[in-house]
């Protein structure tokens, strides 16, 4: 494993291909993207021969036109001699040509896939993405901004502003810049050149070099960071194969096993993992929280030694959209948590009254569903399915709320005379325990006219049945408070 300066990326995060990266268009880019391109290689070939030829003092005011154009031409990759050397003679300039041509052709390629990635991970990140870099496996695994900041502040409580906290498998360091955003020294790891070159970008572009480094290395053999010099740690392996998603921590990279050790030779520590993690899996001694942003179960983290509160099962909920949190800016995670309560036996079971609520889904993956129903003063619909009811309109962050309508046995038939009868335009599909495609179903229901509905498909025991309802509680992601 030795660093490396050869792939396309290392050569993005040089000054000259930064001003590549600088001269996309990225309106165009999403317009257009052959002409994107092609703009950009002339933009930044002229850019490159404005900005790097040094003039030679002596023949500056009387140098050749054609002769400048033709040095112009040669300028650009510093192995070409352009950013900051000069061309000798003719067979020189025709390789040096020939070198910047093809460092051009690279580097506009990489300049455009980086933009492409800025724009994609904008939904993960928020604004800050447009000044970090990616890339495509780094921004596929990295945390969302939102998960990251509160994670960094369940860390920061244990680990005092000297202590150093080790990101064990940082990846391109969504987690890392989180926690060195609040002001705690942190050193990252990852066994991988380009995702720690660009990790090291991500660290310089925020100007965050005093509080974090990274550096080079495998966590399983000789980590630069070892975990008991460490205050806390926090581990994300790999878990994604050749784009594939990997749902079994045991094929995780590292492997379970070794980095479920890794955490624990920490004082504290946490491991992120997939959120569909079997409880069976979460080792003896440690707390699991599951994590959702804006409604969408995002992930689970399970927490060790001073950071652990064992045999919890939290489910946390934190804000989407615009009140994301920011890398770049001030940390701030106004989520709630829902714990399990140990004087709660199973939820009662009830026949529909005049509410159904809807669990938060990391409140269902935590095996919350009987606390979020005692918190609506309700009753399951179905043993198995977390489908809550209730006579009573409780505001919770914890369920999204719906007024039943009207229940009617599940027939396509039926409700395709419903819709129609009701004039509903706009229909919400919601389902559990069916088996139902939503998209097909949506088509043979043909939805017209003026009035909107949310139709709820599941069952109750053996019986297939639809709720048409409407929302009566606040959309979440919007306000958890
Ligand atoms: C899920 S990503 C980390 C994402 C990171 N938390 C973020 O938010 O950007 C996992 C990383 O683990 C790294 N990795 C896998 N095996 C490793 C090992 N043995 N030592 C160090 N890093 C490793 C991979 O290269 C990958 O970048």
């Amino acid at each position: 494993m030795t660093e490396t300066d050869s792939s396309a990326i290392v050569k993005l995060l040089t000054p000259e291909g930064q001003s590549v990266l600088d001269s996309v268009d990225s309106t165009l880019l999403a317009a257009d993207p052959l002409q994107a391109a092609t703009a950009l290689r002339r933009r930044a070939r002229a850019h490159l021969a404005a900005t790097s030829r040094p003039q030679p003092a002596d023949t500056a005011d009387t140098a050749d036109t054609a002769d400048t154009a033709n040095a112009q031409d040669v300028t650009g990759p510093p192995e070409a001699g352009g950013a900051t050397g000069t061309s000798a003679d003719a067979g020189t300039d025709t390789d040096a040509n020939t070198t910047t041509e093809s460092w051009l052709r690279e580097v506009s390629a990489a300049a455009l896939t980086q933009a492409r990635l800025r724009l994609r991970a904008e939904r993960k990140l928020g604004p800050v993405a447009q000044r970090l870099y990616f890339t495509a496996a780094g921004l596929e695994q990295a945390t969302r901004a939102a998960v990251a900041s509160y994670r960094a502040e369940r860390i920061a409580g244990v680990a005092p502003e000297a202590g150093l906290v080790g990101d064990l498998c940082c990846g391109v360091g969504m987690d890392l810049l989180a926690l060195a955003n609040l002001g705690l020294t942190v050193h990252g790891v990852d066994i991988d050149p380009d995702t720690v070159a660009v990790a090291r970008a991500n660290v310089a572009a925020l100007g965050l070099e005093s509080s974090a480094r990274v550096s080079l290395g495998d966590v399983t053999t000789d980590s630069p960071v070892r975990p008991e010099d460490c205050a806390a740690v926090c581990c994300d392996p790999a878990r994604r194969d050749g784009g594939r998603r990997i749902f079994d921590p045991r094929a995780y990279t590292p492997p379970w096993d070794t980095v479920v050790e890794l955490v624990r030779r920490a004082p504290a520590g946490c491991l992120k993992v997939a959120p569909g993690i079997d409880h069976a899996l979460v080792p003896t001694g440690a707390g699991a929280e599951w994590i959702s942003v804006g409604g969408e179960l995002k992930e689970a983290a399970l927490w060790f030694g001073a950071l652990a509160e064992p045999g919890t099962r939290r489910a946390t909920l934190l804000p989407g959209g615009s009140a994301e949190a920011h890398l770049g800016g001030t940390p701030r995670h106004p989520g709630v948590s829902l714990d399990p309560d140990p004087g709660l036996g199973d939820p009662p079971l009830s026949a529909p009254r005049r509410y159904l609520y809807e669990p938060d889904d990391a409140v269902i993956r935590a095996g919350l569903v009987g606390e979020a129903a005692a918190l609506v003063d309700g009753a399951l619909l179905d043993p198995q399915i977390a489908y809550i009811t209730s006579d009573r309109k409780v505001d919770t962050p914890f369920c999204r709320g719906f007024e039943i309508d009207e229940m009617v046995p599940f027939s396509v038939k039926r409700l395709r005379a419903l819709v129609r009868q009701r004039q509903f335009g706009t229909i919400t599909i919601k389902k559990r325990g069916s088996a139902v495609d939503v998209d097909h179903l949506r088509r043979q229901l043909r939805p017209a006219g003026p009035n909107s509905a949310t139709l709820v498909l599941t069952r109750i025991g053996k019986k297939p049945v639809c709720f048409v309802c409407s929302e009566v509680t606040t959309p979440r992601g919007t306000n958890l408070a």
